[in-house]
């Protein structure tokens, strides 16, 4: 049974991106396979574990959400073998209109 875990603070600058990104690398060492999903248009987390910087990811969550790339064609590899990664776009600015 999988688990979802949401980092999420209306404050700016408190740590979100670092949690997110260190909590998901240390669930993948301890051998547990883990999606680490960026939703920030910031997409710090993306580059942060290797995926391509400022939300250039041509597959991400952001089309993935607007139905035009199955999820499963988005996640990318990471260098730690149980992380995985679905990146962020800066295009998710767009996303609740
Ligand atoms: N536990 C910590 N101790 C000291 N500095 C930290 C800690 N966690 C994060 N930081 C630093 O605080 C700053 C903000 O962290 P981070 O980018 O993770 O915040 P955020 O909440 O995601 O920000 P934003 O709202 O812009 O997305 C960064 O410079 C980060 O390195
Ligand atoms: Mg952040």
């Amino acid at each position: 049974m999988g688990h979802i875990i949401a980092v999420a603070n209306q404050k700016g600058g408190v740590g979100k991106t670092t949690t997110a990104v260190n909590l998901a690398a240390s669930l993948a060492v301890m051998e547990k396979s883990t999606l680490l999903v960026d939703l920030d248009p910031q997409a710090n987390a993306t580059s942060g574990t290797g995926g391509p910087p400022g939300g250039d990811a041509e597959r991400n969550i952001y089309r993935v959400l607007m139905s035009e790339v199955p999820v499963a064609d988005a996640v990318l590899e990471t260098d730690l073998p149980f992380l995985h990664l679905l990146p962020a776009s800066g295009d998710l600015t767009g996303a609740e209109i």
